[in-house]
Parts: C-alpha cells; sequence; structure tokens
C-alpha cells in the first residue's frame, strides 16, 4: 500500500548499504517510490535498479559531484516527498598520523555540505511532492550532545548538521517539516572485537545492539507526524541515565 510517494518520491543519500539499505528495502515492499545516492558501485546497485530504485553516484568530497546530483534531482527525479540525509563516514582523528585537514575537510562536506547545499536547493521539488507536508530528516548521531574525543571532527560536523535542523525548520514552516534522528550503537563494523562489542553496549542501560529497524521506526514517525519540526529522535538506548 503505497503511503508516502503518491505525489513525490522518497530520496535517501547513502543507502546502498546497512541503515540505509535496510530502510530503502522497507520502503520498496510497500510501493513507496524511493531514489538513493551511492559512492561505491557494488553488485547491489544492480539489484537495487532491477527493484525499480533510482541510484545515483554521487561521492560528496567532490563539489561536482553534489551540484551534479542536485541537477539530476531537477532534471530525471522531480518532485520529492521527502530527503533523508543518511550518507555519513566515521573517520577517527586521533591519531597524529591522520591527514586532520582531510579529515575535517571530508566530515564537512559529507555531513554539511550536501545537506546543506541539497536542502537549500530542492525547495521546490519538496513543494511539489508534498502531500499535507513534505520532509527532511537529517540523520546525526548521540555524539552531538555528548562530544567525543577520538572522532572530534565527526562529532562537530554532525553537530552542525543537527543545528541545520532547526534552520530549514524555521526557513522552511509550514509546508515542509525537518527533523532530525540521532542514533548511538545501531550495527557494529565487521571487525569490531569482542572488547570493544562489550564496552559500547555497557555504555546504555538497555545495553543491545538494536540494527536498522529502530530508524525505520523513527522514520515512519516523522513521516505521518503532523506537528512536529525542529527537533531530533534520540534513539540511543537511555545512555544518558547511564
Ligand atoms: N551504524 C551505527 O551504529 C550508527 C550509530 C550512530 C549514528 N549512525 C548514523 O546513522 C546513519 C547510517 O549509519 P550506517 O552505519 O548505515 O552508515 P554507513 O554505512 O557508515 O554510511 C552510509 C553510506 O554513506 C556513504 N558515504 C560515506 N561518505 C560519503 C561521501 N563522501 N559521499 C557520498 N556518500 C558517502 C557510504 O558510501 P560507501 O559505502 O560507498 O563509502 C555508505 O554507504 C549515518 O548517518 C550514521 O552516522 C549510525
Amino acid at each position: 500500500m503505497v503511503k508516502w510517494t503518491t505525489n513525490g518520491a522518497i530520496f535517501f543519500t547513502g543507502a546502498a548499504q546497512r541503515v540505509g539499505l535496510h530502510c530503502l528495502h522497507r520502503l520498496v515492499e510497500q510501493g513507496e517510490r524511493v531514489v538513493i545516492t551511492y559512492r561505491t558501485h557494488r553488485p547491489v546497485i544492480d539489484e537495487l535498479r532491477a527493484l525499480g530504485v533510482t541510484c545515483i553516484q554521487a561521492d560528496f568530497n567532490r563539489q561536482q559531484d553534489i551540484d551534479h546530483l542536485i541537477r539530476q534531482l531537477h532534471g530525471s527525479v522531480g518532485p520529492l516527498r521527502a530527503i533523508v540525509h543518511n550518507a555519513s563516514a566515521w573517520l577517527r582523528d586521533v591519531n597524529t598520523q591522520v591527514d586532520h585537514v582531510s579529515v575535517m575537510q571530508a566530515m564537512m562536506q559529507v555531513h554539511m555540505m550536501a545537506p546543506y547545499l541539497i536542502n537549500l536547493n530542492c525547495r521546490e521539488l519538496l513543494l511539489d511532492g508534498r502531500q499535507a507536508w513534505a520532509d527532511i530528516i537529517h540523520v546525526t548521531d548521540y555524539v552531538v550532545e555528548k562530544g567525543s574525543d577520538n572522532h572530534i571532527a565527526y562529532a562537530a560536523s554532525k553537530a552542525g548538521l543537527d543545528n541545520m535542523t532547526r534552520s530549514f525548520a524555521k526557513r522552511y514552516a509550514p509546508h515542509i517539516k525537518v527533523n532530525a534522528i540521532a542514533p548511538s550503537l545501531l550495527m557494529f563494523n565487521e571487525g569490531d572485537t569482542e572488547e570493544y562489542r562489550a564496552r559500547t553496549l555497557h555504555k546504555s542501560p538497555i545495553g543491545i545492539e538494536p540494527g536498522p529497524e529502530v530508524v525505520y521506526q523513527a522514520l515512519e514517525f516523522i513521516l505521518d507526524n503532523a506537528y512536529m519540526t525542529g527537533r531530533e529522535l534520540k534513539l540511543d538506548g537511555g545512555r544518558h541515565i547511564r
């Protein structure tokens, strides 16, 4: 049953793996129209195209890719019911060998520059694709609240994205709602050690690896809800009360 995309598509950045891929499969199962970006071409892209998903390649470290993506959204995608800014890289900057300039630039491009320019340039597409309203959703992180001593640029750039939630919510009300989803651990990465997993699980009173479905549930809630804008949904297992 198509619920959200009768007028415009749902546009999801960085959705060819993990959380984004799960959410897009859930949307496609329900017959919704989905457009995604991916950076690395993997076999899953051809499978998604066969399912009817529009897949656009873009590396947000390259300014020309962001500009080209925006032109493609206007030229060949058209009206949008929602934009979900999910693309992310979790670069560590604790090591002195790291090129800190490159790390900060990459974090700013993917978490701030791309969402900033896409939001500014896709307002009309959202107005055309809205039903009662349209949505922009920023996927941020629990570290926005706490900071991080080994992912400083990551935390700062996600905090910038979090701040843009409120600025765009003001600018785009009442027809476009803008909200954030702020998760802590959702899924471990391959290669995470048992010691790391145990330490991370212990950070929240709920103490589980919830998987990507909790993000989909938050997404559904925001898309359905008429009265929430400029806010964030925190999905962190209660880390703040630990
Ligand atoms: N997973 C967790 O436990 C967790 C915890 C807290 C917050 N979050 C947030 O939740 C969201 C989803 O998490 P996730 O683990 O599924 O994300 P992810 O797999 O780390 O990243 C999603 C996608 O972003 C793409 N990407 C990275 N840099 C890019 C760039 N410069 N230009 C374009 N695309 C780029 C990647 O493409 P390539 O694969 O081609 O590099 C990747 O497929 C993210 O915003 C993340 O920050 C996740």
